[in-house]
């Protein structure tokens, strides 16, 4: 069963910000895309780069060492030299806070 994890306050969580979490053996990231959060694996499916820190331009984010791009919401690989997709996590808002599901 997945766990319940705390992620940020809404108030405290603008858009186009992502945060970052250690969980379950797992670094995630979540970001706020236009009001809505979703969260992926911040582990580029390239060569294990951290995908957070990189550009983030809509629902695209953009490893930042060999800029493979990433769609932000479905996990899907967009550019090489990245082919797989990450992994992508559940998220919820329950009174104003930003919940993700981990296994
Ligand atoms: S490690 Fe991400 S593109 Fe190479």
């Amino acid at each position: 069963m997945a766990d319940k994890v705390f992620v940020d306050d809404v108030s405290e969580f603008g858009k186009g910000e992502y945060r970052t979490l250690y969980k379950g053996n797992t670094d995630i990231a979540v970001f706020n895309v236009a009001g809505e959060y979703y969260a992926i694996e911040d582990v580029c499916t390239h060569d294990g780069g951290v995908l957070t820190g990189g550009e983030v331009d809509g629902e695209e984010v953009e490893c930042p060492r060999h800029q493979a791009r990433f769609n932000i919401k479905t996990g899907e690989a967009l550019t090489p030299p990245a082919f797989e997709g990450v992994e992508t996590f559940k998220t919820e808002v329950e009174d104003e806070k930003v919940y993700v599901y981990v296994n």
